[in-house]
C-alpha cells in the first residue's frame, strides 16, 4: 500500500447548507438533554484554571462511535455524508465525532484551524492539548488525514458570522453571512483559517473568566453557569449560541480510505516526542524532554509557546 498524503491547502471551500437536520426539535431536544455542561477546558483535560472563557461542550459521538443516547440519526445525517463527497471530491465519507458547543455572548475569537487528526494518534493516544500546536507547528503533515467539519448553527442572538481567510492569513478574508437556526457551514477547517464574529452585546459578556468545574445548566427560559451550588451567570435562550461540530474523514477512494487506514504509517507519541524536541532543538529553544507527556507542565509550555497560533490560543 503506498502512503498517500493530503494536499499542504485548503481541499474544499466552505460550503453553506441551508437545511442541516431534516428534524432541528429532535436536535434541540438532545441539545438540552446533554445539561449541565462542561467547560471546555474540563472537557480537553487540560490543566484546571479559574480564568476560562463561558464555552461548553459535550460530545454525541467520538472515534466513529455514537456516546450519547439517540444521537445515531445526526451522526449519520445524509445532508452532511453528501455535501462532503461533493465539497470534498471524495467517495468514501467515514463520520468521526460529533459535539455540541454552548458559548455565551463574547468577543471575536481568534483566527485558528481546528484540532487536526492524525494517523495514529486521533483516538487519545496523547493529550488533547497536542494536537493545537501539531497543527501549528506544520511538521505533522505527512500524517495529516482529510477530514470534513460542519458547524450547525443554532442561535437567534444577533451577530456571530463566520469568517474565513481561503488563501492564509495573509490575505484578504471571506464572511458567510450570521448564523441562523439549522443552517450550516461544510469546510475544511484544519487547513483553513477560520473564527466566529463578535456575538451579542458587550454588557451580556461574562466580567471574567469562570472556573474550568464550572457547569452550564438548563433553565426554564435560559441557562445559568453554576460553580459549587453558587450561580455564577444566567442567560436567556437568544444569548446562548449552540453550534453544533460534526467531522467525517474524506477519502477520494476506497483506496484512498485504505492507504489512510494502514496502520504501518502510524505515527505513535512516542515519534510526536521525537520530532518536536528535533525542532525544539533546531530553533535554539532550551527545554527538558518531558518525564510523562500527560501531566508534565512544563513540557506543555514550551510546546504551546513555540507552535501557537499566530493570534491567539491555541484552542
Ligand atoms: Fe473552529
Amino acid at each position: 500500500m503506498v502512503k498517500l498524503v493530503r494536499n499542504e491547502t485548503m481541499l474544499a471551500a466552505p460550503h453553506r447548507l441551508l437545511r442541516a437536520f431534516e428534524n432541528p426539535e429532535s436536535i434541540e431536544a438532545m441539545v438540552d438533554r446533554g445539561a449541565p455542561y462542561k467547560t471546555i477546558t474540563a472537557v480537553q483535560k487540560n490543566p484546571a484554571n479559574d480564568n476560562t472563557p463561558g464555552w461548553f461542550r459535550n460530545f454525541w459521538a467520538l472515534g466513529g462511535k455514537v456516546i450519547f443516547d439517540g444521537a445515531e440519526e445526526a451522526f449519520y445525517n445524509p445532508v452532511f455524508i453528501e455535501a462532503a463527497q461533493q465539497s470534498f471530491c471524495a467517495k468514501v465519507i467515514k463520520p468521526l465525532a460529533m459535539m455540541t458547543n454552548l458559548n455565551v455572548p463574547a468577543p471575536s475569537s481568534p483566527p485558528h484551524l481546528d484540532l487536526p487528526f492524525f494517523r495514529g494518534v486521533h483516538q487519545r493516544e496523547i493529550p488533547s492539548w497536542m494536537l493545537a500546536p501539531m497543527g501549528y507547528s506544520s511538521l505533522f503533515h505527512e500524517w495529516a488525514i482529510p477530514i470534513a467539519s460542519a458547524i450547525t448553527w443554532f442561535y437567534r442572538g444577533s451577530d456571530g458570522q463566520f469568517e474565513y481567510w481561503p488563501q492564509g492569513l495573509d490575505e484578504p478574508s471571506q464572511t458567510v453571512a450570521p448564523p441562523v437556526t439549522n443552517t450550516a457551514v461544510l469546510a475544511d477547517n484544519e487547513y483553513m483559517y477560520h473564527r466566529v464574529g463578535e456575538m451579542g452585546n458587550e454588557t451580556d459578556y461574562l466580567k471574567n473568566g469562570i472556573d474550568s468545574a464550572a457547569l452550564l445548566h438548563r433553565r426554564k427560559d435560559g441557562w445559568e453557569i453554576m460553580h459549587a451550588e453558587e450561580p455564577i451567570q444566567f442567560f436567556p435562550s437568544s444569548q446562548i449560541r449552540v453550534s453544533i461540530l460534526w467531522k467525517a474523514f474524506c477519502f477520494k477512494t476506497q483506496y484512498d480510505a485504505d492507504s489512510f487506514e494502514d496502520p504501518s504509517y502510524n505515527l505513535t507519541p512516542e515519534t510526536v516526542i521525537e520530532i518536536f524536541c528535533n525542532d525544539l532543538k533546531k530553533k535554539g529553544v532550551t527545554f527538558r524532554e518531558p518525564f510523562d507527556i500527560n501531566d508534565d507542565v512544563e513540557w506543555m509550555k514550551v510546546v504551546l509557546e513555540n507552535y501557537a497560533a499566530p493570534d491567539g490560543p491555541a484552542y
